[in-house]
């Protein structure tokens, strides 16, 4: 349990425009464990998405350190970067990003075709999680065909496909109305509960009770609730 899995150093990103300079983080120390549940709360215009992007390897600090698993996250190039994004992390957007084109069951089992895993072992595990989800009857359905958060729970499925090591979600649960945002929480307090470790970008206050340590991020820092 105490095995750490994220460790960030004094995380700096400053974006220089031409009329301005923003400093957005500075200077983010957080250590996530194994197993653990971590939420982060804070006004619109934070920096929560630009630190969530940050330590999914998204996005590059201008300064500090990310350490995921032990390796020093940013001293690989953008293609190994993207090789450990695809097996190691998934990645849940505000707006799903799901593929337009493509069914529920295709867009689940993309990473893991990415990833070299076979046709049949990809669509086998992508509709084991509609299944869990509840969505197997859905599975031909394209994104459009889907509520807000049937969404959001495939987006969550496409994300878990290569059965990643941390799971980052930038508020998931943000254009859903109160029944499916606490029916999304549900979903990540049942994967906190099998193991799985959770970086949450969230507004909803009250999941912060459940989990193991809730932050808020302000002018640039991270306090701890
Ligand atoms: N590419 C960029 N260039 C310049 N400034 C940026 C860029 N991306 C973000 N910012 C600025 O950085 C700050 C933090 O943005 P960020 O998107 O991380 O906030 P947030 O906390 O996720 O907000 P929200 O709750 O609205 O999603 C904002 O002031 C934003 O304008
Ligand atoms: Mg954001």
């Amino acid at each position: 349990m105490s095995e750490l899995i994220l460790k960030t150093e004094n995380l700096i990103k400053t974006y220089f425009l031409k009329q301005e300079t923003i400093e957005v983080l500075k200077g983010i120390n957080l250590e996530v464990k194994k197993g653990s549940f971590i939420v982060i709360l804070g006004p619109s215009g934070s920096g929560k998405s630009t630190l969530l992007n940050i330590l999914g390897s998204i996005d590059r600090p201008t300064q500090g350190k990310v350490y995921f698993d032990s390796i020093d996250l940013f001293s690989y190039n953008d293609n190994k970067l993207s090789e450990i994004r695809n097996q190691k992390i998934g990645f849940v957007f505000q707006f799903h990003h799901l593929l337009g084109e493509f069914s529920c069951l295709e867009n689940i089992a993309m990473p893991a075709l990415i990833n070299g895993t076979t046709q049949k072992q990809a669509y086998t595990r992508a509709l084991m999680l509609l299944e869990k989800f509840g969505m197997a009857d859905k599975k031909n359905r394209l994104p459009d065909e889907l509520s807000g958060g049937e969404k959001q729970r495939v987006a969550i499925a496409r994300a878990l496909i290569n059965d990643p090591l941390l799971l980052l979600a930038d508020e998931p649960s943000g254009n859903l109305d109160e029944e499916n945002t606490n029916k999304l929480l549900e979903v990540f307090i049942n994967l906190k509960n099998e193991g799985r470790t959770i970086v949450l970008v969230t507004h909803a206050l009250e999941i912060a009770r459940v989990v193991n340590q809730a932050y808020k991020l302000k002018e640039g820092r991270l306090y701890a609730l």
